[in-house]
């Protein structure tokens, strides 16, 4: 058996809580199914700051850039607010995420049957929802130049910022998308505004040549941005992969994730470009919450997020769908016989702590097998 070598970076407030139910998990898939998962943990944020001034060492990125995957928990909080801007905590993130160019960021807005009714839209509209929004993460308008503030000296100033997309951008981030595509309902809607935008032109464009190159297999539809962010609230459910650039991409996965529930539910995956030999991405899994300062140490946090980033994980990194589709199973079963952490407590159910939860999903996960 190949060993699978995981970094774990926990972070802080309740990212080493969450993080804690991965680690039991990881040892029951060694233990009882044979996994060969090999993990060391290393410091990211404001822990590693607190360590050695840095919110990520070298030592730590080198294992990271090494790793099969990373798996990361959250990191800040109000103990290093004032820590200089260079090494706070965000910085480790950032840093890992460029060290390791990792462009595509898959998140998920999937709607257990169980929490339908605690979405803010009706739960017909959400109830067995399962889509994927792929987000380019490396290019656009967050790091386009010229990006700066000038004074015009006349009392005003003027802020730019500049979204830029090449060729190369597009076309990988939309493969990674028809890819996906395809091992799920085969549908791809790429969403742009090439009414307004010259990027958007070009996203367009590079998006149908793409498809038409290598991917006509897959239904291919183009969205403008803002229709497509009333066509997630409206019927969600005519989706299935969603590609779009950086800043379109924060907003509508931010819109599609509040569909389904709380915070505390939503994993994310973020991959890099296959390696030249051997075809394996550099990826990083984490939930997309942060630190939550304000329930750190109580032991309520939802470890739901964190184990379905892990699930993501077995899928995207090490093809073991099977593992991945229990582990997810599990955690819908969990919730259909109605444990719930705090953040998604509602009237009847059972409320459990974040290592109860963590219990019940691995204890399902072995029922399952
Ligand atoms: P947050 O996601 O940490 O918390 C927002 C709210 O959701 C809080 O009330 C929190 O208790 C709740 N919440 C979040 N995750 C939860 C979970 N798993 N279970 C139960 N409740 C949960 O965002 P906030 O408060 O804006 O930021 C707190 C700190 O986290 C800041 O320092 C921020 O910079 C950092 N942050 C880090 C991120 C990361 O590491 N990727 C992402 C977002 C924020
Ligand atoms: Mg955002």
């Amino acid at each position: 058996m190949a060993t699978r070598k995981l970094l774990l970076l926990p972070g802080d407030g309740i990212g080493p809580e969450a993080m804690a139910q991965v680690t039991r998990l990881i040892d029951v898939l060694n233990s009882d199914f044979n996994a060969g998962f090999e993990t060391q943990t290393g410091l990211v944020g404001g822990s590693a700051y607190d360590a050695h001034g840095q919110s990520i060492s070298e030592e730590d990125m080198k294992l990271a850039l090494a790793a099969d995957a990373v798996l990361f928990g959250a990191v800040g909080g109000p103990k290093w607010d004032s820590v200089p801007y260079e090494v706070r905590p965000e910085a480790g993130l950032l840093r890992l995420r460029k060290d390791m160019e990792l462009f595509a960021n898959l998140r998920p807005a999937i709607c257990y049957p169980a929490l339908a009714a605690s979405s803010s839209l009706k739960p017909e509209v959400v109830e067995g929802l399962d889509i994927l929004i792929v987000r380019e993460l490396t290019g656009g308008v967050y790091f386009g130049d010229p990006k700066e503030i000038i004074d015009l000296g006349n009392g005003q100033k003027r802020g730019i910022d500049t979204q830029v997309y090449d060729t190369f951008e597009i076309e990988r981030i939309s493969g990674v998308a028809f890819e996906l595509a395809r091992t799920r309902q085969n549908k791809v809607c790429s969403m742009e505004k090439h009414n307004v935008m010259k990027s958007g032109v070009l996203w367009k464009e590079v998006v149908s040549a793409t498809h038409k190159a290598k991917y006509s297999d897959v239904e291919l539809t183009h969205m403008l941005a803002d229709a497509g962010g009333m066509q997630l609230v409206r019927w969600p459910k005519q989706f299935d992969v969603i590609v779009t650039d950086n800043l379109f991409g924060d907003m509508l996965s931010d819109v599609a994730a509040m569909l389904t529930g709380s915070l505390g539910m939503l994993p994310s995956a973020s991959l890099g470009a296959p390696d030249g030999v051997t075809g394996k991405r550099k990826a990083l899994y984490e939930p997309v919450h942060g630190s939550a300062p304000d329930i750190a140490g109580q032991g309520v946090a939802n470890p739901i997020a964190m184990i379905a980033s892990f699930a993501m994980c077995l899928r995207y990194s090490f093809n073991m769908i099977e593992e991945a589709d229990r582990l997810e199973k599990a955690i819908a079963e969990v919730l259909n016989d109605g444990l719930r952490t705090k953040d998604i407590m509602s009237e009847g159910m059972n409320e459990v702590g974040t290592e109860a939860m963590g219990d019940a999903i691995i204890a399902k996960y072995r029922a399952l097998a």
